[in-house]
């Protein structure tokens, strides 16, 4: 199994809030994107979810007691603490922020995360009144400065029934903080990269548009993996049905117009440029104020070409570019590095089984200034996008 966090151990750390409901569902698709995971409950949380729904679900022993003589682990802390990839506790109250921010460690999970050396992240999850108390702030404040990833709290309705901040964050975006903590100090640490996504939206009038089949994923998966390796990520993107990556700074477009302009604007600061993007090459000539009424039998359509937005993008940056071929691929693409003068392509066929529009795989020729051409194996999108990035750090090098 492939993905970052596939055979990494992750001690789930589950302390007393409604919200440990939820700490069910990030353990189960822990487990299913391949972590092994150790729960350690507070007593809080026993009394809210048992000990044998989480290990229902990880098919691990769950660690409820700090001195149990019957435990596999030799001295639970700091075994748990020395295999650990990353340490999560979700949900953190109020009391257990406290007590990690002043270091105390009076039950097993705060033993275990001071021992541990791994990355830390906390997802809070509480009243919004008790988010808001100075002390509560003030031992965030503590815990951020330390470099423990806080991920949330969200806002929305609250157990209480009010609605407001203090939500323990949905599964995904936990996964995503998780990610990133694991990978904040990795090979792209301290790069920027702009990627875009999705196909854009030409208006023929306010209620039509001409676009294309493009699901945004592959975008979205290089913007993942990239974030996954310590890199500040801009995504680009036209309209898609994907939730908003962790972590990443979101700019929302629409036509091929409004996505050149945010790119020129985002790129002057990047070291990289991955235009996955299916860009519209025309767009109709005029777009119409009023809803365009049923008349003759034929309508027909003026377009006018679009900018190349990768072509024409200024600046100092590895440029890399998709080709969505159906036909001769590596001779089209060949020809895309030279006229976009691009330092690598990924060139993908978009009839070829397992590839193209909104599939979760893809399998890509990557080709790059001097024509080299590397063929790999049909991968997830994640993978194919970490295959690229190796390539955009060769070419940092150079
Ligand atoms: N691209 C772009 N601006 C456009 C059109 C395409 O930046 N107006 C980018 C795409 O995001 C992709 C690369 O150029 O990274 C190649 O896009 P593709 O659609 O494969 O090729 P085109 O240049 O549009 O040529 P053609 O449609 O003739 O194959």
């Amino acid at each position: 199994m492939a993905g970052p966090l596939a055979e990494k151990h992750v001690v789930l750390g589950v302390t007393g809030s409604i919200a440990c409901y939820k700490a069910l569902d990030l353990a189960s698709k822990l487990v299913q994107a391949g972590a092994l995971v150790d729960i350690i409950m507070s007593y809080g949380a026993t009394q809210f979810v048992t000990p044998l729904a989480f290990r229902s679900i990880t098919h691990r022993a769950v660690v409820t007691d700090q001195f149990n003589p019957d435990s596999e682990y030799s001295v639970e802390h700091v075994a748990l603490a020395q295999q650990a990839d990353v340490v999560v506790v979700a949900p953190a109250t109020v009391h257990c922020i406290a007590k990690l921010a002043l270091g105390l460690a009076d039950d097993p999970l705060t033993t275990t995360i001071v021992a541990a050396k791994c990355p830390l992240v906390v997802a809070p999850a509480m009243d919004g009144n008790m988010y808001d108390h100075p002390a509560t702030q003030a031992n965030l404040a503590t815990l951020k400065e330390r470099g423990v990833v806080i991920a949330g709290p969200g806002t929305g309705r609250l157990a209480s029934g009010l609605s407001g901040i203090g939500r323990l964050l949905e599964t995904p975006e936990l996964l995503g903080h998780i990610s990133y903590a694991m990978g904040k100090d990795g090979d792209l640490a301290g790069r920027t990269v702009v990627i875009s996504a999705g196909g854009t939206m030409e208006p023929l009038d306010p209620v039509r548009v001409i676009t294309n089949h493009s699901s945004g994923k592959m975008g979205y998966a290089v913007a993942e993996a990239a974030r996954d390796r310590g890199a500040d990520v801009v995504l680009v993107t036209a309209p898609t049905s994907l939730a908003d990556p962790a972590l990443v700074k979101m700019v929302q477009v629409r036509t091929a117009e409004q996505m050149g302009e945010a790119i020129q604007e985002h790129v002057k600061n990047a070291d990289a440029l991955v235009m996955a993007a299916a860009v519209a090459d025309y767009k109709p000539a005029t777009s119409a104020d009023q809803k365009i009424k049923k008349s003759e039998d034929d309508l027909n359509i003026s377009l006018a070409k679009t900018e190349d937005i990768l072509k024409s993008a200024k600046g100092n940056f590895v440029r890399v570019g998709f080709a969505a071929e159906s036909e001769n691929l590596v001779e089209n693409a060949k020809a895309k590095v030279g006229s976009k003068k691009l330092d690598l392509i990924a060139a993908n066929d978009i009839t070829a089984d397992g590839s193209g529009f909104g599939s979760n795989t893809n399998q890509v020729t990557l080709i790059d200034r001097d024509l080299t051409v590397e063929e790999l194996p049909l991968l997830t999108k994640y993978d194919v996008g970490n295959r690229i990035l190796d390539r955009v750090k060769e070419l940092f090098r150079d």
